[in-house]
């Protein structure tokens, strides 16, 4: 359970409150929403607060502007989609600090909802100077933390304010916090963790936790060709990464010496070249030819990864099973996403891809929990400690 101070612990009637949220979602070429999951998900609190009778200013970045102002990241598009959720108009801002914000902000009357601008335009956000917190401390009474998804991020908006205000966490934090927690420490087992990714070296530090916990570890995705090169077999053209090689060794080994079952794939879908019109063939892990590249896995893989997903009581997913942007090697992913939502288990989707997968299907109402943190959830489930977290009042 959360040990930190949430919004139901605050009088909250009348005050300003200033509340960060992770509105860092995709968008096309036109400016388009392509998944709205971070900001539905951002609702409870935002409806309780209104409820409360506060002011309530909003605050998050989109994407990676290094400090620059970049018109394809303004933050306007996710004001309109939370107008058109919220039922009631979102004031946008121009920019997240500076007299014209200050001024609308303190125009705002009670029931009034409004967005500061992408708070990484200003590069103080992420080296997290004082003064930047402390100006955005200044619009508000109360601060509150509901962005999970950056709560692995040291910065102005998500730690140094806190310096600044009472800070507590919303409704998704508290829930993110719940979820997750409870697989890192209290786990009903058999625990189930399925990893694919294209990269080992992104998931080093959750492989050796889980390690620890679960009582079966599967491996999927781009990644598994490095295992799969560190028990010996030759893997063609697939992605390797040749320094992470010994620690897929050693984990392995570990495995074996906790009686951990570890599951590699024993057939894949490999190709010549990865493009939308490439050509996929179906081949066993012993026979992968020199040339070709390993982009999804195969039907007795699936049928492998499915069992252990039925028997499983807590299930957690985290990276795709291949190159699934491509429909023809998307199988595999969805396959899996879908053995997910027919699981009577608790399941647990974290990252940016299953989680797209999830809702590409249309199944993310029959997952127990579909994290809205990538990094983050990576981090929580490591042990390590989110400084977003730590920097809330604690119980
Ligand atoms: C995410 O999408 O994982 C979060 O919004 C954090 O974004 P960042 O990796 O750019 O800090």
């Amino acid at each position: 359970m959360i040990d930190k101070k949430t919004v139901r612990d605050v009088d909250l009637h009348g005050k300003r409150v200033i509340m960060r949220v992770d509105f860092n979602v995709p968008l096309d070429g036109e400016k388009n929403i392509t998944d709205d999951t971070r900001i539905r998900a951002a609702l409870p609190t935002i409806e309780y607060l209104i409820e409360q009778e506060t002011k309530l200013i909003l605050m998050s970045h989109l994407g990676r502007p290094n400090g620059q102002i970049k018109p394809e990241l303004r933050l306007s598009p996710v004001g309109y989609k939370l107008t058109e959720l919220l039922g009631k108009e979102v004031i946008v801002c121009k920019d997240a600090i500076g007299e014209e914000t200050s001024k609308i902000i303190s125009g705002m009357q009670i029931g009034d909802v409004s967005i500061l601008e992408n708070l990484r335009f200003h590069k103080e956000e992420e080296t997290n100077d004082p003064e930047f917190a402390k100006q955005l401390a200044g619009y508000a009474d109360i601060y509150v933390n509901d962005a999970f998804g950056t709560a692995h991020r040291a910065h102005a908006s998500t730690q140094g304010i806190a310096q600044f205000l009472p800070a507590y966490a919303g409704f998704l934090m508290e829930k993110e916090i719940n979820f997750l927690g409870k697989l890192l420490y209290q786990p009903v087992q058999p625990y189930i963790a399925i990893i694919g990714g294209a990269k080992v070296s992104t998931k080093i530090g959750v492989l050796e936790k889980l390690i620890e916990r679960v009582s079966v570890l599967i491996i999927g995705g781009g990644m598994c060709y490095t295992f799969l090169k560190a028990k010996g077999f030759e893997v063609g053209n697939s992605l390797v990464e040749t320094d992470k090689v010994n620690f897929a060794f050693e984990l392995i080994k570990k495995a074996d010496e906790k009686k951990i079952k570890m599951l590699l794939p024993v057939d894949h879908i490999i190709t010549d070249k990865i493009e939308d019109d490439a050509r996929g063939r179906l081949c066993d892990t012993k026979a992968i030819p020199s040339q070709m590249i390993g982009v999804d896995i195969g039907p007795k893989t699936i049928r492998a990864f499915k069992k252990e997903i039925k028997e499983g009581k807590t299930i957690l997913w985290n990276g795709p099973m291949g190159v699934f942007e491509i429909e023809r090697f998307a199988k595999g992913t969805m396959q899996i996403a879908k053995a997910l939502a027919s699981s009577r288990g608790t399941t647990v989707v974290g990252g940016g891809d299953s989680v797209s997968a999830i809702n590409q299907i249309g199944v993310a109402d029959r997952i127990t929990h579909v994290s809205t943190g990538g990094g983050a959830s990576l981090e929580f489930l490591e042990g390590k400690e989110l400084p977003g977290v730590t920097a809330l009042i604690d119980r």
